[in-house]
């Protein structure tokens, strides 16, 4: 039975929350509401996997194949009951690059990851197969755009490559896509981060964050073709390249990283901004899609007159996230802290709604779960990088997902 709603909630309801939500609802959204805070959902000391039979462990364990400090979580994304994992290779001993865990496990605490699609997409030599993942987006049709071009390392020799999963499907490649030497090298290139525009056929802008050739690639699913453009914009900033975080230092010069695209117009052919940063950066730059989807144009080098510099950030940031508000919130790696700005107002309006030196640990990837909340991960993934750091011997709570009620949702969404 739909509950009886005034007329003039229908007219004014945003604007009279309180006498407008149905009193169920209200007492749930303020139990929701409670955490102005993000609450650790789940965490991990160590990733281990939901091996097919004890031996396949144990022998993954004898040959090195399997070393549980190196392992580590990047990307996070929410659809439906399940959380999927990007898990970039960047040191020996990391059998598997993406997975997934249900989110009404009871087990919140080193839970078991298990390889997303299937272990055969993780064990093959062959190039079809996932060789090495940053990160991954779920388009509104539950299809993921999976970067598998973490190519820093030469751990494969496969090209770096776009491979799209039918979620509905049990995660059934439906498309491959493997981007040129040009574009982004097999040797030392880098997709860090994408956003999906699900106009004109379909779109994903992604961050190639390689230090010898960082820039943003645009790929088109209907042409099935991509082309890249490089600006300064995307170079680290010299000022903001040397911070601390949990004791380790990062002086590493690092370019184009976080990416994020303002919520679908309510008139179709407005355009939308793509919004960028370095993550050694303070500044946050935006481009029209319109601009970056037309290839010629972008190939002018005219293109970058459109580049608008929209604010200076209060820090360092890694992952970026977009809701169906126009709310950007943006890691604060050297703060421990999530910043706020909604792209509607000044970014001198922007705020940073929570900061925790314990728990909120270099936020690097972000999602929404479609029920009001959004997760972020933190990594600590710097050290990680840092071959000079002892992994072994931190034997402390090394991923925390925590989540924090914003009553919104994904850009993709209306
Ligand atoms: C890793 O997981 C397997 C089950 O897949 C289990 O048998 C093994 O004991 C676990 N190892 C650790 C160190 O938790
Ligand atoms: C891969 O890189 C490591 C060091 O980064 C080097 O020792 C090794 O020889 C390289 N392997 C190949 C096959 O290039
Ligand atoms: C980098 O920052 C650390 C502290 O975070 C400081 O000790 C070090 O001197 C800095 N290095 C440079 C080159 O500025
Ligand atoms: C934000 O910037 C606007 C103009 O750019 C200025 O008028 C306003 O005072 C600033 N607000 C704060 C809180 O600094
Ligand atoms: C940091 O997070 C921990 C765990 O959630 C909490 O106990 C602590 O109070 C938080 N610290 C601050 C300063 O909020
Ligand atoms: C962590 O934050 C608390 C306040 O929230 C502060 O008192 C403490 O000095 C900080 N610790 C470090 C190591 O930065
Ligand atoms: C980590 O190791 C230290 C010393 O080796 C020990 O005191 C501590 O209890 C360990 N912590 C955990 C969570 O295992």
């Amino acid at each position: 039975m739909q509950p009886q709603v005034p007329l003039i909630c229908e007219i004014l309801g945003i604007f009279l929350v309180n006498l407008c939500t149905p009193n169920d609802e209200r007492v749930t959204n303020k139990y929701k509401r409670n955490t102005d805070k993000f609450e650790v959902d789940y965490q991990w000391n160590y990733i281990n996997y939901t091996w097919p039979t004890p031996e396949d462990y144990t022998n993954a364990v004898d040959t090195g194949k399997y070393i549980p400090e190196n392992n580590v979580m990047a990307g996070i994304k929410i659809y439906k009951d399940y959380l999927y994992i990007a898990l970039p290779k960047i040191r020996t001993g990391a059998p598997i690059t993406l997975a997934v865990i249900p989110r009404n496990s009871k087990y919140k605490e080193n839970a078991l990851l298990r390889p997303f699609p299937n272990w055969r997409m993780h064990t093959g030599s062959n190039c079809a197969t996932l060789q090495n993942v940053q990160s991954m987006e779920i388009d509104s049709r539950g299809v993921m755009w999976v970067l598998d071009g973490n190519r820093f390392n030469n751990f494969t020799q496969c090209p770096p490559k776009l491979v799209l999963l039918d979620l509905k499907n049990r995660g059934k490649v439906v498309h491959i896509y493997e981007f040129s030497n040009e574009i982004c090298s097999k040797d030392g290139g880098f997709l860090n981060d994408l956003v999906i525009d699900e106009s004109d056929g379909g779109f994903a802008y992604i961050t190639e964050n390689s230090a010898h050739d960082p820039g943003i690639i645009i790929y088109s699913r209907a042409n099935n073709k991509a082309w890249k453009i490089r600006d300064k914009s995307m170079f680290a900033e010299m000022e903001a390249s040397n911070f601390s975080v949990d004791g380790l230092v990062n002086d590493k010069l690092v370019p184009v990283d976080g990416i994020a695209l303002s919520p679908i117009p309510n008139r179709k052919n407005e355009d939308r901004l793509v919004y960028y940063c370095a993550l050694s950066g303070y500044h946050l730059y935006a481009i029209s899609n319109r601009i970056l989807k037309n290839e010629q144009f972008c190939k002018t080098g005219a293109w970058r007159r459109f580049i608008k510099a929209v604010g200076i950030k209060q820090g360092q940031s890694d992952g970026l996230a977009m809701d169906h508000e126009g709310n950007l919130y943006y890691g604060l790696l050297n703060m421990y802290g999530v910043g706020k700005w909604n792209i509607y107002e000044p970014f001198n309006n922007s705020k940073i709604i929570d900061q925790n030196n314990s728990t909120i640990i270099w936020p690097d990837s972000f999602s929404f779960d479609g029920q009001g909340f959004l997760y972020v991960l933190s990594n600590g993934i710097h050290k990680y990088f840092n071959p000079d750091y002892d992994l072994k011997s931190d034997n402390g709570t090394k991923f925390r997902v925590m989540k924090i009620y914003t009553g919104t949702k994904s850009y993709l969404l209306t």
